[in-house]
């Protein structure tokens, strides 16, 4: 009989990892829950709250599914993996105890240290002049200790931005109780690398580079990513290896000798410095948009692969095999993102999308009269396939352009960095 998975989720990640699964060859049934209009159309949606921990049991127990993904770390942070585990489901997410690596920075931190992986220089403060005591040079990078849904982070370059920040996260607590870590700012390039982990090994996933900035040239305030790319140019599968085993690898080895063994996605977004890798966080899922460039261009089962991460050492073996293409995913973001995200604006064009393009939903909606709507702050994802970065780019481009919605926003170099590295 077909497995079923439920995948935890709604947005263009979750979408996305509908769409792989959909190619596995065990022809899965696929649910999501609670998924949105666009992953209504691979998989059947379930109506149930992303942060609701008992009703994601509950739903996953009554439609007795086989496997259960996690996308987004709020669940995970919660203790979606436990519960389910407690209740004999097989699920492919970390526990609670080992999602610690996302939920806490200073546990990040001091992970990382007894496990000898290179990151920058830290502190952990908890009050404002102690804070600012502590940094003896600018820029300086202040992180909020918790989940913070990517605005958690401040690069001061001064000492009244870096009092602001203080103060907004340990006063006026903008992202609830919780202490700061203060880090040394590394210059460089960034690397998003992501491994799948059983527990006991970590095997690397294709790299990838997101954009975080809303504005083209890096400019503006941070976003949750607004386009990606894979692979990246001068990171080959040697390269690949090497980071894995600094950065990977021994996180995996940390956390089973704690007794919290790490089963599932470990993205490290990594710094590349002039001494070499370093890495900025670790995040215990899949990364949004990189999977939405990264899954496409899997040609091994995933299904398989995650049913195999959830067994300790299942992943014996497994060998995960990616196409030669490259792969580019631009994000389509609402009017006012990332601020104040408008809602409701409708959106045009999306049957107009040719053959070929991926096109993944990340915060869309029905509206009264059946007509998909934004919903949220990014809206939609193109990811385009080509021979080269730049027939992807200029597919993924094209069919950007056959969408369109009220103040959409697009940047419009994304990728530009790999295609004038590979035609140098
Ligand atoms: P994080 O959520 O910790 O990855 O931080 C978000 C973004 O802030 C990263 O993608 C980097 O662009 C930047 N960042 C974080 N830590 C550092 C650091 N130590 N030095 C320079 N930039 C950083
Ligand atoms: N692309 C960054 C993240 O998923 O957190």
């Amino acid at each position: 009989m077909a497995p079923k998975i439920l995948v935890v989720g709604a947005g263009g990640r979750e979408h996305a990892l509908v769409r792989a699964l959909n190619r596995s060859a065990a022809a899965p049934e696929l649910l999501c829950a609670p998924g949105n209009p666009g992953i209504g159309d691979d998989a059947r949606l379930l109506a149930v709250a992303v942060d609701d921990v008992a009703g994601m049991a509950d739903a996953a127990q009554a439609q007795a599914v086989d496997l259960v993904v996690i996308g987004p770390e709020v669940p995970l942070v919660a203790g979606l993996a436990d519960e389910l585990t407690a209740r004999g489901i097989t699920v492919f997410g970390p526990s609670k105890a080992a999602a610690r690596l996302e939920g806490s920075k200073q546990y990040a931190k001091e992970v990382m240290q007894a496990a000898a992986v290179p990151t920058a220089a830290w502190r952990a403060v908890d009050d404002v002049d102690g804070g600012l005591a502590a940094i003896d040079s600018y820029p300086v990078v202040l992180k909020f200790d918790g989940l913070a849904a990517g605005k958690g982070v401040v690069i001061a370059t001064g000492e009244a931005q870096a009092r602001a920040a203080l103060e907004a996260f340990l006063e006026q607590r903008v992202f609830g109780p919780g202490r700061v870590v203060i880090e040394e700012c590394l210059a460089g390039e960034e690397l998003s690398l992501l491994a799948l982990c059983d527990g006991e090994r970590a095997l690397p996933m294709a790299p990838a580079q997101d954009y975080k900035r809303i504005f083209d040239g890096d400019e503006g305030p941070n976003t949750g990513g607004m386009g990606s790319y894979s692979p990246v140019p001068g990171v080959g599968a040697q390269r690949v290896a090497e980071i894995c085993a600094l950065v990977h690898q021994p996180i995996v080895d940390e956390l089973r000798k704690r007794g919290t063994p790490f089963h599932g996605v470990l993205y490290a977004g990594i710094m590349l410095t002039a001494d070499g890798p370093k890495v900025l966080e670790y995040n215990v899922r899949f990364g949004d948009p990189e999977t939405q460039a990264v899954l496409p261009r899997l040609r091994s089962d995933l299904y398989e692969l995650l049913l195999a991460a959830a067994r300790p050492g299942g992943l014996e073996g497994a060998h995960l095999e990616f196409g030669e293409d490259w792969a580019v995913t631009l994000v389509l973001a609402s009017a006012g993102y990332p601020a104040a995200p408008s809602t409701g604006d409708v959106i045009v064009g999306l049957e107009e999308v040719g053959y070929g393009i991926e096109v993944t939903h990340a915060g869309t909606r029905r509206g009264d009269d059946g007509a998909i709507v934004t919903a949220g702050g990014r809206v939609l994802n193109v990811t385009a396939l080509g021979a080269t970065p730049a027939s992807a780019r200029d597919a993924a481009y094209a069919a950007a352009q056959q969408i369109d919605f009220e103040g959409r926003q697009l940047r419009s170099d994304i990728a530009l960095r790999a295609v004038e590295r590979t035609s140098e």
